[in-house]
């Protein structure tokens, strides 16, 4: 998956600009930056999540095993099943753990000889299925925050995904269940591409093996531009990143 020259508009705004990433297959991307520099935006832009934004407006282009997901061919159904999301703060249905899995599979009408393999599958691979398979009738909101994250990763994996989207997941959640997910991406690395949105840039050291850094300068009539500043190996833009906004922020001097 990659982008060239990709930028949004918000209406009149123009929020981001000029974005080339190319993500590698089988791993972790994660995208970095202070607050407002856009890298929702940018993730959004992916599995064509902008388009529910009303006034969002997409230039540039995306590409998805070659193809422009922006295209009027593409089915915007199909490609947020193969491009799945995760958000910032749990968000479970409100239906049992089983239903909230079997959704994905169910509403993109895929037809599986067995639901049960496919909910039970997703659940081991979201490193939960030991925790919730004697309680898969209970409803997911009694779950513990972690848990429900996990469950939304599951569900995510469930329509069979090659790419997973991820916005601060661990944000509303403790150390505790933040390593657990951690664990969870470098797992899942083997079998899904994943590109994660942190605040977190230990976070970002220690489970991503390349970074993005993003920043937002303003412009001579005051709007805040975000643009892609620099993309390397983690290591590499961790430890010796080219340009000096990167080191600013990574050093904690701005951000
Ligand atoms: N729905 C929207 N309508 C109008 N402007 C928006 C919308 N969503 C985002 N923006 C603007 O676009 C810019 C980038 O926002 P975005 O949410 O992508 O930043 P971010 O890097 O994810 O920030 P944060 O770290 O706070 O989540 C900001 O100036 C924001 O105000
Ligand atoms: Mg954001």
């Amino acid at each position: 998956m990659s982008t060239r020259d990709l930028g949004v508009s918000y209406g009149d705004f123009l929020a981001v600009n000029g974005v080339n990433l190319n993500f590698i297959r089988h791993e972790i991307t994660a995208l970095i930056g202070p607050s407002g520099c856009g890298k929702s935006t940018v993730l959004r832009c992916l599995n064509r999540m902008n388009d529910l934004v009303p006034g969002a407006r997409v230039h540039g282009t995306v590409e998805y095993h070659g193809i422009d997901v922006y295209d009027s061919s593409v089915d915007v159904i199909e490609l947020r099943r193969r491009v799945g999301m995760v958000f910032q703060k749990p968000n479970p249905f409100p239906k049992s753990i089983y239903e909230n899995v079997a959704y994905g599979p169910k509403v993109t009408g895929m037809k599986p000889e067995s639901m049960d393999d496919v909910v039970e599958k997703a659940l081991r691979s979201a490193a939960l299925w030991d925790e919730v398979k004697d309680k898969l009738k209970q409803n997911a909101t009694g779950l513990s925050g972690g848990q429900q994250q996990r469950l939304c990763i599951a569900r995510a994996i469930a329509t069979g995904p090659d790419v997973i989207l991820m916005d601060e997941p661990c944000s509303a959640l403790d150390p505790i269940a933040t390593a657990k997910i951690e664990d969870l991406m470098v797992e899942l690395s083997e079998k899904f591409t994943i590109i994660i949105v942190t605040h977190n840039m230990q976070q970002a050291a220690r489970v991503s093996h390349r970074t993005a850094f993003f920043t937002a300068e303003a412009d001579e009539k005051g709007n805040r531009l975000g643009k892609l500043v620099e993309f390397d190996g983690t290591e590499q833009l961790f430890s010796n990143p080219a340009d000096p906004r990167t080191e600013a922020y990574i050093s904690g001097r701005f951000g």
